[in-house]
């Protein structure tokens, strides 16, 4: 079986685990280009066919969001939802500055918490996901529902698409994913009748009716296998942002792809700065091996982009909450999130700059690093920083190097976004200002992406380009996590899943209970347990016990060293 394009491996970057920073920083973006440039035969979002249903699709919404009782609904899981949330947050508050109803709303698997911490095993039941989009839209006539699952597998999505199917009167559902739908996921769905690629396929039927979209350019793998927070989360931050502002503002005067070409050069700009870009990464990649953390400190888009980057860390490098932790100025009073204010649930909800300076500036040490995202927190923050003894980054869009404000950061990444200015002078002026606001957020989420995955790859967390510390905590990473211990080894899937088996539960041998329980309890005992999948790896490749697995790693923790000292 095929397997899906955003499960495959990169070819462009299977070494970037002994890569320089700065190389590092230019397999990223040869990666990143595959957005806009296509993978193989695709054109990736520039395709005509994918523009013309952007288009159709954008009027929909506009039709939808002027008649009264109309709402878009945009979820996801993990990153897709907090995407989704981004998105609406920001479109909302556009249109309440135009005196217009606020209609975008968002749904995330997990609810709010899921916005700062994962919490993976959400996304494998289809039939919440279907409760919480009643709830959403019952007082509503008409919707249109965008879900979001990069992989075309959330079940939680599923559910929601299958829903909008039963009800055509009342919902256009729309599928954005970012591979061909045969390569759905076709695994069973624990207590559900439906595959992903069945929902799929009957979305397709639909489409042809012209009653649903989809959405799925076919962009390439990402640069590290699997990890849709990367180019995916881009993709779909891009097609997000596209359709909506085409549907809010009838006369923006460029075409679509003049806008997609607006994100490619901003694309450029970044990457331009590999060398500079790579420094950021060996002062975060320093900070996380002497066991210091690193903290983003923003001021709203920056903010959040910089927290959703943070928060994906957990899950795709086994890292602990406090590695790599964003903060945003204002935190919840900013957020105009579905929940409120949620800091009194635990430190991992602690996300003002407010809370930072509090409970984190006192202690912090020479191994940290303080990354300022933005020209409006340096000029907040810089001050209360300039003794401490942590290492300080400034990344910003204004920064003029030659001032002396620089003084006290010893690092410093200075960007001019060059936007095209014959374009730029057809849009709107207040229209003008969100494009801006758009293209710089984007902008950082290329930073943060490249400094968390230049550090994890320092850190040894990234073996070829696998993630080989993957947090096995719902379906899809269960079975990602087989694939790898396969990958690392001659065995067969079997055998593979049984040393995944023996690490997730400690054992040499396993019970006949161990082997035939259902997924979710592999899952469930998988969730307290650490480096987890490198133990099952070392089990697979040298046939060793679970005990002398684990003093190797204990001794070297870098999975690919540890390989070399053992295999010839
Ligand atoms: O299961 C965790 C995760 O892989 C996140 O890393 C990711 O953001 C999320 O799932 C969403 O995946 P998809 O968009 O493919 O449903």
């Amino acid at each position: 079986m095929e397997q899906p394009i955003t499960e495959q491996s990169n070819p462009l970057s299977s070494n970037i685990d002994v890569a320089s920073s700065e190389e590092i920083v230019q397999i990223l973006y040869a990666c990143d280009l595959e957005i806009f440039h296509g993978w193989k035969n695709s054109q990736g979002i520039k395709d005509k066919g994918l523009i013309e249903k952007i288009e159709n699709l954008a009027k929909k919404i506009s039709n939808v969001i002027e008649k009264p009782g109309g709402g878009i609904v945009i979820s996801g899981c993990g990153t897709s939802g907090r995407i989704a949330f981004l998105t609406a947050r920001t479109f909302n508050c556009y249109l309440k500055s135009k005196g217009k109803e606020e209609c975008f709303q968002y749904i995330i698997a997990g609810d709010d918490k899921a916005l700062f911490t994962s919490i993976e095993l959400a996304e494998d039941d289809p039939v919440v996901g279907a409760e919480k989009l009643n709830q959403v839209c019952k007082e509503k006539a008409s919707v249109v529902y965008i879900g979001v699952t990069c992989g075309l597998s959330a079940p939680f999505v599923a559910g929601q698409l299958d829903l909008c199917l039963s009800q055509p009167e009342k919902y256009t559902p729309v599928l954005i994913g970012f591979n061909p739908v045969e390569l759905a996921r076709n695994l069973d769905i624990e207590k559900w009748d439906k595959t992903f690629l069945q929902v799929a396929q009957n979305l397709e039927i639909a489409e042809k009716q012209q009653k649903a979209f989809i959405l799925n350019p076919v962009i390439g793998p990402e640069p590290i296998t699997g990890s849709s927070r990367m180019k995916s989360g881009t993709t779909t931050r891009i097609l997000l942002e596209v359709l909506s502002l085409f549907a809010i503002q009838k006369d923006i005067k460029l075409s679509i792809e003049e806008l997609m070409s607006m994100y490619e050069s901003v694309c450029n700009c970044v990457y331009k700065q590999s060398h500079h870009l790579g420094s950021l990464i060996d002062l975060a990649g320093a900070s996380l091996n002497s066991g210091g953390n690193i903290y983003y400190l923003g001021c709203e888009g920056f903010g959040l982009m910089a927290m959703i980057d943070a928060s994906e860390c957990p899950p795709t490098y086994g890292a602990s909450f406090h590695d790599i932790r964003g903060f945003v100025n204002g935190g919840f009073s900013a957020l105009n999130n579905n929940d409120g204010d949620l800091s009194n649930s635990g430190s991992q909800y602690q996300i003002s700059v407010e809370d930072f300076e509090r409970e984190i500036l006192p202690a912090i040490t020479s191994d940290d690093l303080v990354v300022l995202l933005g020209e409006d927190i340096f000029q907040r923050s810089s001050k209360s920083l300039l003794d401490l003894p942590c290492k300080k980054a400034y990344v910003s869009f204004q920064w003029d190097q030659t001032s002396t404000s620089s003084t006290c950061v010893e690092f410093g990444l200075a960007f001019s976004i060059a936007l095209n200015a014959p374009l730029m002078d057809r849009i709107s002026p207040d229209c003008k200002f969100l494009v801006i606001q758009l293209l710089e957020e984007v902008s950082l989420k290329w930073v943060v992406n490249s400094l968390s995955t230049g550090a994890h790859i320092l850190k040894g967390k990234v073996c070829q380009n696998i993630m080989i510390d993957v947090k096995v905590s719902n379906s899809k990473l269960f079975h990602r996590a087989v694939g790898i211990v396969q990958n690392y080894s001659s065995l067969s899937h079997e055998e593979s899943c049984h040393c995944l088996l023996k690490s997730i539960y400690d054992t040499d041998i396993l019970t006949e209970e161990q082997t035939s329980a259902p997924v979710v309890s592999h899952i469930n005992a998988a969730s307290q347990k650490l480096m987890v999948v490198p133990v099952a790896i070392l089990i697979a490749k040298l046939s060793c016990s679970i005990k002398s697995a684990k003093e190797m790693i204990s001794c070297q923790p870098v999975l690919r060293k540890v390989l070399m000292n053992y295999v010839n």
